[in-house]
């Protein structure tokens, strides 16, 4: 992983990014931190959040971590005062944090399930846009990034609350963006295809438990025309160029980064 300063672009800049110690996420920390931002980087769990961390060599130096739960209001407080107390504020929020299930035929889908994916994807994402703004505010405008997925745009069988919730990540995407226009706060989403990341290599090994042919390399790439797995590092890249001044008049809008899946 290069982790040296790349460009200047997030100078003096401060970034929350959630779910930081998983693959968008760290790949995220990572493109903003080289741009020369103050990164604060959250997630659930304080021991992958410090080994993702240490992955980054000299460049966690402008990294600070921050154990939070996205679906707690008192997280999002705690966090946001930490960053307005000791970095001046807020410039970006990367709405990265997220879950999915197992998929199941309806009938037998688990009612705890579909609030656990729904509170996660889709309460955690209202609840840091919601926490952000008035810092925001204050710094005379932002950006925001929420990370939907081409589950946000179609159907798969069996995934039932977690294209809900990305479904539910775009509407509030647009209607934050329309909300908050005139605060200067910029509201976009992206949607990325299967990326090579934990989440994906969970599904692999929960899918071959019962099908142990199951390669997510060969059969999660047919329908993609670029046929290959993304990579986190090319989700952070349009993620960043949301957040940057490169993208000052794009608000409301979804970017797929998905090999062409949403193309077909
Ligand atoms: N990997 C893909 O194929 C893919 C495709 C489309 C969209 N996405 C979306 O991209 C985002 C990141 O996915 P990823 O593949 O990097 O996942 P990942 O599983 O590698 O990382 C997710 C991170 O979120 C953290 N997290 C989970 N619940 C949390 C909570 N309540 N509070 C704080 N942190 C929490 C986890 O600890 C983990 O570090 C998710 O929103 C996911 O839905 C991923």
């Amino acid at each position: 992983m290069g982790t040296n300063r790349t460009n200047d672009g997030f100078n003096n800049k401060v970034v929350l990014i959630t779910g930081a110690a998983g693959g968008i996420g760290l790949a995220s920390v990572l493109a903003f931190a080289r741009g020369g931002a103050t990164v604060i980087a959250m997630d659930l769990s304080g021991v992958q959040l410090s080994n993702a961390v240490a992955e980054l060599g000299e460049i966690k130096d402008s990294v600070v971590e921050f154990v939070g739960n996205v679906t707690i209001v008192e997280d999002w407080q705690k966090v946001v005062d930490l960053a307005v107390r000791d970095y001046g504020g807020i410039d970006v929020l990367v709405n990265n944090a997220g879950i999915v299930e197992t998929s199941s035929r309806l009938e037998n889908f688990e009612e705890s399930v579909f609030d656990r994916v729904m509170a996660v994807n889709v309460k955690g994402t209202f609840l840091g846009m919601k926490a952000v703004i008035p810092a925001m505010r204050k710094r005379g405008g932002g950006a925001i990034v929420n990370i939907s997925s081409i589950s946000g745009h179609v159907g798969n069988a069996g995934v039932h609350a977690y294209t809900a919730s990305k479904h539910a990540v775009l509407g509030m995407t647009k209607c934050a963006a329309i909300d908050l226009a005139l605060d200067g706060i910029r509201v976009n989403a992206v949607c990325p295809a299967p990326i090579d990341t934990p989440m994906v290599r969970g599904m692999e090994a929960r899918v071959k438990k019962h099908n142990p042919e199951f390669d997510a390399d060969t059969m999660m790439t047919g329908g993609i025309p670029l046929k290959r797995l993304g990579r986190a590092e090319e989700v952070a890249a349009a993620i960043a160029f949301l957040a940057s001044s490169q993208a000052s008049f794009i608000t409301g809008a979804d970017v797929p980064v998905d090999g062409g899946v949403l193309a077909t």
